[in-house]
């Protein structure tokens, strides 16, 4: 496949490029073997390919978004009872819907094959979920991903106390096999593709958080990754009372335990991280630990607006770390699946923080405290990917052809895509008779219009691995 048109990426934080009229070809294998300027291109093995995917004007491709972290069975609840505090919320809603599901397959079916399609026209290329309790229900996780063709990190999660008595596991020994075993299924159903493409779906340990996992089962879990190599999730001081309910019942934080049982790894990645630091400002060196570690963290903002209401994730502060980061949706405990409402959300919460530097070891006066929405592109794709681990999130030879097709608007009919109907009349009314309309190139105020203003009517198109899986 070869396709032409305007690429957009965030190579790396803050910086946004703009490649107008270029070409990507494409392998059978779904892998970018050629990524150049159009009309520079001297590749004789391109110009032998007659059938380029030409791009209408005003329409760019952008690499997909990758969700850190949701719940898939909470999309059953999506958008309820956020009025609770985190621990009261899980009691009331997250358990027992999750417990629901474990009984009905048929119902879960229904509700994660619903999930895929919103993803899917959401733009989420890659997403990293929490399952349920039961090996067969995380099963019918995967079948439904893995039929919408985004890549998925299916976590079956682990827990042996502190739930409800009808939705736990029974011992940490059978919790740690039960891992053992989902985790095999899922390699020995989806390790061999066809035409050697790689598998998209892939287990994660899932010990949910360390108020429902006794130490004996994180142990276990721990070893249980080492051995296998296989990628971790968990939440870590996520809320006030969370952290509190750790130190009390105990005697440490959440991080000192996950790390005392292999839980901090180069493939792990943690929900939030909010309380991660008690101080304040909060100190580094929880964040210099995690970046030594390789850990990774999907930041969440909607629903740390809930949950953990009294402070604002030091983000810029884990970035000045060089801690691996994307966003997460933590659908249910934010509302939205969208990692565009993500975006914003991070970018709105850190402004809060504006006019406050992050201070350095060498200097107080570093950068703001506030990330512009430009970095929140990176987080959403390239960050995501590298927390992940996997080469998507940019355009360049040798990493898969995953994208999302937007389009702004189409100068040649005047016909917009419904979001940008102001941006459309802004550019049909005052620019048509300039030059620059018959073949307008993308400015970063275009784009940065896109994210402020732009929904899912914009997305023409998904692929993922070189397959066209939306559009
Ligand atoms: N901590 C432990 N479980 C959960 C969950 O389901 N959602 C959120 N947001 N936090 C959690
Ligand atoms: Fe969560």
């Amino acid at each position: 496949m070869l396709i032409r048109g305007t690429f957009v990426q965030c190579p790396k934080l803050g910086e946004l490029v703009i490649l107008s009229d270029w070409l990507a070809a494409v392998d059978d294998s779904g892998y970018i073997t050629h990524f150049e300027n159009a009309e520079s291109s001297t590749s004789l093995e391109l110009q032998r390919v007659r059938t380029a995917l030409i791009l209408p004007l005003g329409t760019f491709l952008l690499p997909p978004f990758n969700d850190l972290h949701l719940h898939a069975p909470q999309f059953l609840y999506q958008g309820t009872g956020l009025d609770l505090s985190l621990l009261e919320w899980l009691h009331q809603y997250a358990f027992k819907a999750e417990e629901k599901l474990d009984r009905d397959p048929v119902l879960a079916r229904t509700v994660y094959r619903r999930l895929g399609q919103r993803l899917v026209k959401a733009g989420t290329g890659a997403v990293c979920l929490f399952g349920t309790l039961k090996g067969d229900t995380n099963m019918i996780l995967a079948e439904e991903m893995q039929s919408t063709g985004i890549r998925a990190y299916v976590g079956k999660v682990s827990m042996d106390i502190s739930s409800r008595p009808s939705y736990i596991e029974a011992s940490s020994s059978t919790a740690v096999d039960a891992a053992r075993a989902f985790g095999e299924k899922i390699e020995q159903t989806y390790s061999v593709t066809s035409q050697s493409r790689p598998s998209l779906v892939h287990p994660v340990i899932t010990p949910r958080f360390v108020p429902t996992c006794s130490d004996e089962l994180l142990h276990g879990l721990g070893a249980l990754s080492a051995e296998k190599g296989w990628r971790i999730q968990s939440h870590m001081a996520e809320s006030s009372d969370q952290v509190e309910w750790v130190r009390k019942e105990r005697g440490e934080d959440d991080i000192h335990i996950f790390k005392k049982h292999n839980l901090l790894t180069s493939r792990t990645i943690q929900a939030h991280c909010t309380f991660i630091s008690s101080s304040s400002p909060p100190s580094s060196k929880p964040f210099v630990d995690l970046h030594a570690l390789g850990t990774a963290i999907a930041h969440c903002p909607l629903s740390n607006i809930y949950f953990s209401a009294s402070r604002a994730f030091p983000l810029r502060e884990a970035l000045e770390a060089q801690i691996k980061i994307g966003l997460g949706t933590d659908i249910a405990g934010g509302y939205s699946l969208d990692v565009m409402s993500a975006m914003r959300m991070a970018v709105a919460v850190s402004r809060i923080r504006e006019g406050e530097r992050v201070r350095t070891v060498s200097s107080d006066h570093g950068k703001s405290l506030a990330i512009d929405w430009k970095e929140s592109l990176f987080l959403a794709t390239l960050g995501g990917a590298q927390a992940l681990g996997i080469d998507s999130g940019i355009f360049t030879v040798g990493a898969p052809f995953d994208a999302q097709q937007i389009r702004l608007f189409d100068p040649r009919s005047g016909i917009g895509a419904g979001a940008l109907d102001f941006f459309e009349l802004e550019m049909v009314v005052t620019k048509c008779h300039e030059e620059s309309y018959k073949k307008p190139d993308l400015t970063e105020e275009m784009i940065e219009k896109w994210w402020c203003i732009g929904d899912e009517r914009n997305r023409e198109a998904v692929w993922v691995q070189g397959v066209k899986i939306f559009g």
